[in-house]
């Protein structure tokens, strides 16, 4: 049995109250859905800034009506100390046991656009969150980092401990959450755990905006049979993972014993997509559910603050926290179009 099989088992028979920030967004909304069915009880918390309720719906309506009520949903925002103070326990004053901190304003071109509002959330209220965390004292806080710390570091794949300058105000506030965790964690002896996501995608990743993330954006498009746009040659290529992967590193980093205080891990596949390859991927999946997509991409130029080639070396995660990905790129893809194509009818 894989080490993630074991604590799930031992969830079940224990359950653990956890608390989800950002839970109305994609990532958190999939956190929910398989704590949920674990029989967990999770406070969540979300402002819907780019989050959403139907979301939360959709979780509901996948669990049975006993799970549901295990959870207590919380509109409010991490930029509020005292919001924070008031999810560290539940409405019947039961103690969080851990923490997935994942409410943060993702997109490095809107960080471009407005450092200032993704500074607020990203560092102003992830200090916040550890400052109620660490004195509610809670067993762990686990929060989403990011690829983006790398920055301009050459080496490929990425390696925890080498990274580069960071190319982006986003980056810079994702780095500045490892600093922060990495203080809490020496200076109060607070067991922090920062998840370096790369490219995560599935169900629930929001399509729409200027601000959309690749996958949902062109499956969204081709099933519509519109144009997609490519930012450069479509020879960048990145580190993409299916959500389910994230969820495993998550529930292993929150439940790991407490010699893993203070440590950064890369969530991803370990494996490497170009662009190009991941239009064919999409368009074949589609194809697979009789939808043909025609066009061909647009190629235009490259994004400021993008690197052009990403991908994560994930032997600390597999190691220290029994890390074992289980779906593949071109499955993930398969099961996120299945899901655009019901939403799409
Ligand atoms: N999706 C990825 O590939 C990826 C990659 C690297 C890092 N991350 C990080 O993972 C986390 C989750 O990302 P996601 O892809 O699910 O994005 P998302 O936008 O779907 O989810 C973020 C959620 O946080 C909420 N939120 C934002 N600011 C808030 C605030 N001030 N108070 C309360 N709630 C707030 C939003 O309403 C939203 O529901 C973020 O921290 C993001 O930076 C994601």
């Amino acid at each position: 049995m894989s080490r993630y099989e074991e604590v799930k088992t031992q969830l079940k028979s224990e359950p653990k109250i956890w608390l989800v920030t950002g839970v109305a967004g994609f990532i958190g909304s999939n956190l929910l859905e398989t704590l949920l069915k674990l029989n967990q009880k999770v406070v969540g918390l979300d402002n819907f800034s780019t989050g959403f309720q139907h979301n939360l719906d959709e979780v509901q309506s996948l669990v049975t009506e006993e799970q549901w009520a295990n959870f207590e949903f919380v509109e409010g925002d991490i930029c509020d100390l005292e919001t924070c103070r008031s999810v560290m326990t539940t409405d019947k004053g039961q103690k969080i046991n851990y923490v997935l901190h994942q409410a943060a304003l993702g997109s490095v071109p809107r960080s471009i656009n407005d450092p200032i509002t993704s500074n607020k959330s990203n560092i102003d209220g992830f200090l916040n969150m550890l400052v109620a965390a660490k004195d509610a004292e809670v067993d762990s806080f686990t929060y989403a980092a990011s690829s983006s710390t790398y920055g301009d570091h050459p080496a490929l794949p990425k390696v925890e401990e080498n990274i580069g300058n960071p190319l982006s105000p986003y980056a810079v506030t994702k780095y500045v959450n490892e600093l922060y965790a990495s203080v809490f964690a020496k200076v109060y002896g607070f067991k922090t755990i920062g998840l370096r996501y790369f490219n995560v995608f599935g169900p629930r990743q929001n399509p729409d905006g200027a601000y959309a993330a690749v996958i949902p954006k062109w499956t969204a498009a081709m099933i519509k049979n519109e144009e997609v746009s490519i930012n450069g040659d479509g020879e960048t290529s990145r580190d993409f993972s299916y959500v389910e992967n994230a969820i495993q590193l998550n529930v292993l980093a929150a439940t790991s014993d407490d010699s893993v205080k203070d440590e950064i891990y890369n969530m991803a596949l370990g494996d490497r997509t170009t662009l190009n390859q991941l239009f064919r991927s999409i368009k074949l999946s589609l194809e697979k559910y009789g939808i043909a997509y025609s066009r061909e991409p647009l190629f235009e130029n490259f994004r400021r603050g993008d690197v052009k080639h990403s991908q994560a070396e994930i032997q600390k995660s597999k190691q220290m926290l029994s890390y074992e990905p289980q779906v593949r790129v071109d499955r993930g893809i398969e099961k996120t179009s299945l899901w655009y194509i019901a939403k799409s009818n």
